[in-house]
């Protein structure tokens, strides 16, 4: 057939297109299960990292299998819930199945999340003694541009913040990507989450935290030039730590001690 004839032309893109998607498709579908087990690595090594236990990225599963127990809470109840499989529950599935999860009154649903999960997933560390020594909070919300997904970790006292950190979100770098920067997230460590009252009380402020304010000690100062990502982590937490939260789940475990 001639080189420059219309059918040869045709013939050799559209073999070329078929192969192509071929390499693609099968590398799309061989690649998925190392996908989502890389998924779940990260997410693993983002669990630890919020309360400092990533020490070494090649020993991730190792050290989440010593370290952290995951275990379900019902939302409503703020009881633990046992006929759930804690390691294999997917809260965020769980979230999109109606049957599995609410939808939100536009009045309370402060993060943007549109529906939330009946039972959330709780990740757990104990001490030598078998004392639990943090609670990890799985956290989402609205930002800017996207929806942040995060987890807070908080002391004994299911009170006093150790940690927050977000394993994904698409936030502009250097404006609201800013949630990632260490020197931010170092400024919550010791901020307390309820007031005297039993209300979610912890916030960030627009710039920066006034020293002499009467309520520093719910206060993380705002990130320069993201008023709008600095409300969505604000509203995030005033959600998960409220009624519709963590708050039913929290309380109990204060009272228990
Ligand atoms: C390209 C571009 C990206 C931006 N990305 C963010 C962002 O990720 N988060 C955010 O809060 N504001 C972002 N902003 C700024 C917001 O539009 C808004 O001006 C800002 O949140 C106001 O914050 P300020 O009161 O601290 O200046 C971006 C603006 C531009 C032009």
């Amino acid at each position: 057939m001639n080189n420059d004839s219309i059918q040869k032309t045709l013939i050799v893109a559209i073999g070329l297109c078929l192969v192509c998607s071929l390499v693609v498709s099968v590398s799309a579908v061989s690649l998925k299960p190392q996908q989502e087990q890389n998924k779940i690595v990260d997410k693993q090594g983002n669990i630890l990292g919020v309360v400092g236990l990533l020490k070494d990225k090649a020993s991730i599963a190792e050290l989440y299998e010593k370290n952290i127990e995951s275990v379900v809470v019902d939302l409503d109840t703020g009881e633990y819930v046992s006929d759930i499989d804690a390691n294999t529950y997917d809260q965020r599935s769980a979230a999109a199945d109606p049957s599995l999860s609410i939808k939100l009154d536009k009045k309370d649903d402060i993060a943007g999340i549109g529906r939330r999960a009946k039972q959330a997933s709780v990740y757990l560390v104990r001490d030598s003694a078998g004392a639990i020594k943090y609670y990890i909070l799985p956290v989402h919300g609205y930002g800017l541009w996207s929806t942040l997904y995060g987890f807070l970790a908080l002391e004994a006292d299911a009170n006093t913040v150790y940690g927050l950190s977000f394993y994904d979100h698409a936030e502009t770098p250097g404006l609201g990507g800013e949630v990632d920067n260490p020197k931010w997230k170092a400024l919550w460590r010791g901020k307390k989450v309820y007031n005297d009252n039993g209300e979610a009380a912890l916030s960030v402020v627009k710039g920066a935290v006034n020293p002499s304010s009467q309520t520093i000690q719910y206060e993380v100062d705002g990130l320069a030039g993201a008023t709008l990502t600095s409300r969505g982590v604000s509203n995030m937490l005033t959600y998960w730590l409220g009624q519709n939260g963590f708050n039913k789940f929290l309380t109990n475990e204060r009272s228990r001690g």
